[in-house]
Formats: C-alpha cells, structure tokens, sequence
C-alpha cells in the first residue's frame, strides 16, 4: 500500500490504529467459519464518527474502496475485504450510554458486542432482546447492517424493531445523527429504517438508540420430539398460546447429533428418536415451568430448567461451531411460509448429492431454515442455486437474517423483481454515486469508481 494513504489514514485515526502487518490483517480477511477469504491493504480502527468521516475522505480521493467490520461473525462475505479496499473495523467505536429506564432505551456504538449490551442492559433490570450464538463478538453494527434476527423474533421481532435511531456516515462524510429514539414521528421517510439491512452499502453506521425490553428472569425450556417436521410445524398454534413464549427453535436430529457431539454431552433425547425437534423456550418474571409442563402433557419430550436449560441453549448455541469444526459448509439461510417447511426440506435433500451431509437448523416460528450442506464439493453451486431457488417458488426468501452479501449477491434481482431492485440500486447510486462503500455487495452490477489499488504512489 502505498506510503502516503497509510501515512494520511494515521492522520486521521492515529498511527497505532492503522494495521497493516500481514499477521494482524489475516484476523479481518477471512470469516469466522472461513468460507470467505479476501485482502486488504490496512485495517483501519477509528473511534469515533468524525474518523470514520475523514478515513472516508481519505479513501474516496486515494481511489479506495472502503469495507466496514464488526465481529467479523458474518455468514456471507459482505465485511470480508475485497479487491484491496480499506477495512474499516468498527471495534473502537464501543461507548454505551447509560440505560434509560424511562424509556426503555439505550445507546451503543457499532463496536459494542451484543453480549455486552446485554449485561449492560441487565446491570439496569433490562434486557436487549435479539440474541444469538455469536452473541459474544457479533457488534451492534453488524447486526443492524443485517437486520440480524435470532432466537426470540417471535416474541420480540428482527433488529428492524429494536432500532429507534441511528448514526451514520455517508460516503460523502456528512455524518446524520438520530439518536433521540422518539416512539413517534411521522416526519417523513425514517432514514435509519432505511439504513437498516442495507450491509454497509449506504452509509457506516457508528451508533444505535436501540429500545429494551424486560429482563425476564423466570425461564423453563423444553425440547420436544417430533416424528417429523410437519408434525413440528402442526405444533405452533399450540404454542403461539403460551403467554411467556420466547423461542421457538428447530433442530434437525443431524444438528442435534453433531452439537452434543462437539461439546461431548449426552444428547437430552436420542437424536434418531424423532423426526424433528423443536426448542421451545418460555421466559416471564414469575416461573413459566407449569404452562411448558401443560404442553408436553401430549408431546414427547424433556421439560428442561436451570441447569438443564442452559445445556439445552449451549448445545443449540454450538451448532454452528460445531459444523464448522467438521468443515467449511455450504450454507444457506432461506424462510418459506412456515406451511411450507416440509416441501423445502423435500426439495433440499432431494438435491444433496448422496455422498455430502446435510445438517438443518434453525427457527420454526419464523419458517427460517439454516441449510449446512458438508462435502457437497464441486456440486456445490448447483446445489445453491436449487435450493435458493426453491426458497423464491415456495414464496420465501434467500436470506432471513444473514444478509446477501457477496455470497447471494447475484440472486437479489430475482428476489425482488426489477422494479423494487431498480429502485433499490437508485438509493444505492444517490447516496453513494461512486460506490466507495462495500462494493460487490448486493448490487453486483454497479461499478466502483475504487480501483482495487490506491491510487498514491
Ligand atoms: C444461528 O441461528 O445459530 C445463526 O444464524 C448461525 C447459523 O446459521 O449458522
Ligand atoms: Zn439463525
């Protein structure tokens, strides 16, 4: 990299916050599950919205394009750098406010982890509601970006509904600060909506006025096993009636096999017993263990509570983990109408070459299947396309929570259609004319004025 861009971005955010070690850099150049790798010239770590406005500066007139980074726990390639764009890692950018309690809000910068948001927001007797594996290094940023979802979406909806405000810097470096979380307004277009799932192709986001919810600390689990997964599916009304409903999660008996493998526990129920197995979680401030014991009245299962809950959450925590450590899957997040699970499911396995092995996970409420296929080899794009495919006739969609990124970059057309895409690819090219930000990702089409290489010499 040139010695003038690296010198100028050290002007910026200081020399120690410039990383252009090849050791170091390798930590942001490929995933956390390694599918995708990618280079960067430097890695650049501003602490504040003013340095990621100037870094910006710095790398629209050196002809850099530029990568925006949380936990790098992404799942389809659209933080990992590209053709030597800048990686703007977003890990400094970590302030969080005091907890409102009057409002039920808070505010975090995009580098806050979303595990330290959550005990920040407990220290206060609340709580933040999107929660996953990853919770550990996944930031605030991230999972705006994705409009990340999780395991209680059906009780407390995407990161879309726990976004009041936002800032953000645009790729000209003004910088929009709307962080007053006000539970109202009707003055025009809500810009923060826009900005989120946009995977920091319209702006950087820096920060979060994000709303809490209560801290329900009465919680009893059951894992219920099914014959198969339509008799799953047949289970939700029943269980859209618990008052403290929480989580509705699906293993696959392959999922459940390979997660208490991995953490070598003995699996609560015997993975081959069933066809399907559904996690369901109930969390309420008085203890909630009666109204799950009611349900498994009729259904086959174990009811699980302290302790054997958390064994329950940790071997559903670690699945991904867990398939990682076998290999680098193929993996695809798609949601159908939750009717029709059942068809996808048939069509998926009916694509997966018989010598690969398919792992199916995910969150039933939400008909949202993480489909991990391992040694699907040189079938593997075929078997993408199939199973995208189906996803897109069964009236769902190719990414639930995950994102498009670079990995389904070229399906998101056909996802929306040309009128909503065009539409879409207009607010890109407005708001960022010469696609300095995260080119590649979801508009494949649109040009970048960046060249891979800094123009300096
Ligand atoms: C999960 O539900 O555990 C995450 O979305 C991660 C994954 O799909 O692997
Ligand atoms: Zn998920």
């Amino acid at each position: 990299m040139s010695s003038l861009l690296v010198s100028a971005l050290r002007d910026v955010v200081g020399a120690a916050h410039v990383l252009v070690d090849a050791d170091v850099r390798a930590t942001y150049e490929t995933d956390w599950l390694g599918q995708t790798h990618g280079t960067t010239p430097a890695v650049v770590r501003p602490g504040s919205a003013q340095e990621v406005a100037a870094v910006l500066g710095v790398c629209a007139a050196a002809g850099v394009a530029v990568v925006p980074q949380g936990g790098n726990t992404g799942l389809v390639g659209g933080s990992v750098p590209r053709g030597g764009a800048v990686l703007l890692s977003m890990q400094r950018c970590s302030s969080l406010s005091t907890v409102d309690t009057l409002s039920m809000q808070v505010t975090a910068g995009a580098g806050v982890t979303i595990e330290h948001l959550q005990q920040h927001a407990r220290a206060a007797g609340l709580d933040f509601a999107v929660d996953w594996g990853a919770r550990a290094t996944a930031t605030v940023g991230g999972a705006v970006n994705t409009n990340a979802g999780g395991s209680r979406v059906v009780r407390f909806g995407t990161m879309r509904a726990q976004v009041m405000g936002l800032q953000a810097v645009f790729a000209d470096g003004s910088i929009v600060t709307q962080l007053e979380g006000l539970p109202k307004e009707t003055a025009g277009p809500h810009l923060p909506s826009l900005l989120v799932g946009s995977e920091g192709t319209l702006a950087v986001v820096t920060a979060a006025r994000l709303r809490l919810v209560p801290w329900f600390r009465a919680t009893a689990a059951a894992l219920v096993a099914c014959d198969s997964l339509v008799d799953a599916v047949s289970l939700l009304p029943q269980l859209r009636q618990l008052p403290n409903l929480d989580a509705v999660e699906l293993l696959m008996p392959e999922a459940l096999a390979i997660a208490c493998k991995f953490l070598d526990v003995r699996p609560p129920v015997a993975p081959s017993s069933a066809g399907a197995f559904v996690m369901v979680d109930c969390a309420a401030h008085h203890d909630p263990t009666d109204e799950l014991a009611s349900l498994l009245a009729n259904e086959r299962g174990v009811l699980a509570v302290g302790a054997q809950r958390d064994l329950l959450y940790r071997i559903r925590d670690h699945v991904t983990i867990a398939i990682g450590a076998l290999g680098v899957p193929l993996k695809l997040d798609v949601a159908v109408p939750v009717q029709h699970l059942d068809r996808l499911v048939r069509r998926v396995t009916a694509a997966v070459p018989g010598d690969a092995r398919l792992v199916i996970f995910g969150h039933l409420a939400e008909g949202n299947l993480h489909v991990n296929v391992l040694g699907a080899g040189e079938a593997a794009p075929l078997l993408r396309e199939r199973v995208l495919e189906a996803a897109i006739e069964l009236g769902g969609t190719i990414s639930a929570e995950h994102g498009i990124g670079v990995a389904k970059a070229d399906w998101l057309e056909r996802l929306k259609g040309p009128a909503a895409y065009a539409a879409l690819r207009a607010i890109k090219s407005a708001l960022d004319p010469t696609n300095l930000l995260n080119p590649g990702v979801l508009y494949p089409d649109l040009p970048t004025r960046h060249d891979p290489q800094p123009r300096f010499t």
